[in-house]
């Protein structure tokens, strides 16, 4: 149930003029919120979650007024119950089929998931999405034939429970649309032509029922994957290079993309579509481009745009609703499109926040508000031991640890590539034993493993204390080193007979 993310391909170098659909342009507006603030994606796809209540009292401490789920998961809905947050639910592709091919399917979904909470004082449920990306290039169109189906009969299910005021819609990868190579401004846009019909479609039934079309817009991938993009495009504050189409101006990559799925809108006629961004945002870890002070520079140049009210060249004057990618660091998100991938946090894995962030659009260094009352593990932390005499085995712990860890922090321009191979150890067997919750046989590693209680991180390279979910074996932090070296001696002498 990895939540791919598209790889955006679309790059706007041209400097030609070209003006195909813009006459449109003036009918169009931008979903309103009521609450005039930027939402955020809640993934929990992170070997330890925190406390829901905690983390929902840090989102009202912090003015978040809009949230965005993956699913409806139970406990945060709980612990949303008489929060004003308004919420987006969504719902996981792998359900699609099934509600796509049975109503009572969808309609028990809807029954459980969302009347069960929309009572006066309950969640406030807003919208639900169906299905998360379903037309990715990498799902090879396993959910094209279902998409628009499930949508139906979660609309006829929100009707017949009398949910009038909660609104469908799909948030789609921004690789359905495009811009020809031959002609790449966002006046030339258009839907991916072996898509287009099924887009289309389901454009028209969003767009019946007077609800948003969902796009998910991610710049980082932009440079990601090309080393020649213009950096400073990717950003807010304004670059020496902008696009020119016809007499609009573009200084960001976001306001392009955008308004290239606003062209390719109008140019099917859905004018006046509501559009909401459901991702955007931009990771801390695991890449080159990807650290503190390009995520914040992003993201506060991104809050401060959306609320802004100035809107896009091509839809001027509205305040965009657009949910940030995402709240807290999910070390356990698949890594394929990245090591970036478990780095999207606002917040570390356990609710510190990473760097200032004035999500009133003002663009001051506003310090956000933790999660409060976070209970960690003892402070101890696993290393290679400095005294390990053999160490062939190294390389296969290394591997295992890795594997069953996460290590994405110790790659090429990541925040511990700069450690040696001894230090390279020691991450790995760390990870291993935080996200293992320090129980004192997962710092073994054929005795090449030693618990410590001295910090091992430096300056750029943290080696995290898991947080305490209540699965650890709770041993008294003195206690810890002796006992690994007591095991470990054991161990040495059951082993020394046999050699
Ligand atoms: C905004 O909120 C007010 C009061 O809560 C409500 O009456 C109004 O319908 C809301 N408007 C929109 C666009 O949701
Ligand atoms: C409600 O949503 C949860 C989370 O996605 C899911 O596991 C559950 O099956 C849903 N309930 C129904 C009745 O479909
Ligand atoms: C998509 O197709 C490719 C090539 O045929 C295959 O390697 C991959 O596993 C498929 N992915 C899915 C999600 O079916
Ligand atoms: C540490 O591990 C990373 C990731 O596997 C690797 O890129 C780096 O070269 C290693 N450093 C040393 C000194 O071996």
């Amino acid at each position: 149930m990895a939540e791919e993310r598209s790889k955006l391909t679309m790059f706007f170098f041209s400097h030609q003029i070209i003006i195909l659909c813009f006459f449109l342009f003036s009918q169009t507006s931008i979903a309103s919120s009521n609450t005039s603030s930027v939402g955020v994606n809640w993934g929990t796809m992170a070997s330890h979650q925190l406390p829901p209540e905690n983390v929902v009292k840090m989102l009202q401490d912090n003015g978040f007024t809009k949230l965005k789920l993956f699913e409806a998961d139970q406990n945060i809905l709980d612990a949303l119950i008489g929060s004003d947050i308004e919420v987006m639910i969504g719902i996981p592709n792998r359900f699609l089929k099934e509600m796509a091919q049975d109503t009572a399917v969808a309609a028990s979904w809807v029954e459980e998931n969302v009347t069960a909470y929309s009572y006066h004082g309950g969640v406030n449920i807003k919208y639900i999405a169906v299905g998360n990306e379903p037309f990715l290039q990498t799902y090879n169109g396993t959910y094209v034939e279902f998409t628009l189906p499930a949508l139906i009969n979660i609309q006829r299910a929100l009707e017949e429970a009398d949910l009038k005021s909660v609104e469908v819609t799909v948030p789609f990868n921004a690789d359905i649309y495009f811009s020809p190579e031959a002609n790449p401004v966002p006046s030339a846009g258009d839907f991916r032509p072996e898509l287009r019909d099924a887009t289309i479609e389901i454009i028209n039934f969003l767009y019946s029922h007077d609800s948003p079309f969902t796009v998910n817009i991610y710049p980082f991938l932009s440079l990601y994957g090309n080393a020649y993009f213009p950096l400073d495009f990717a950003f807010f504050d304004g670059t020496n290079k902008p696009l020119r189409d016809g007499n609009l101006v573009y200084t960001n990559v976001f306001d392009a993309n955008l308004d290239t799925l606003i062209c390719a809108l109008e140019r099917y006629s859905f004018l006046g579509m509501k559009i909401i961004v459901g991702e955007v945002g931009w990771p801390t870890d695991g890449d080159k481009n990807a650290n503190v002070k390009s995520a914040k520079r992003f993201n506060q140049g991104m809050v401060k745009h959306a609320m802004s009210g100035n809107g896009t060249p091509a839809r001027k004057g509205v305040i965009m609703d657009v949910y940030l990618f995402s709240l807290i660091n999910e070390d356990a998100k698949s890594i394929a499109p990245g090591t970036f991938e478990r780095h999207w946090g606002i917040f570390e894995f356990d609710g510190r926040p990473k760097y200032e962030l004035d999500l009133s659009g003002k663009g001051n260094d506003k310090p956000l508000v933790p999660v409060e009352d976070v209970k960690y593990l003892p402070k101890t932390w696993c290393v290679l031991d400095p005294n390990a005499y053999n160490l062939d085995d190294l390389p296969d712990n290394i591997d295992y640890a890795c594997s069953l860890s996460d290590c994405t922090a110790l790659g090429y321009g990541s925040s511990c590539n700069h450690l040696t191979a001894i230090g390279n150890a020691s991450y790995a067997f760390n990870m291993y034993y935080q996200m293992h919750d320090q129980k004192t046989w997962d710092c073994d590693f054929l005795v090449l493993g030693l618990v410590i209680d001295e910090d091992p991180s430096d300056e750029l390279c943290e080696f995290p204390v898991m947080i305490d979910t209540g699965n650890s074996p709770r041993l008294q932090p003195g206690s810890l080193r002796v006992l690994t070296r007591v095991a470990a001696t054991v161990l040495v002498m059951l082993v020394l007979p046999i050699l």
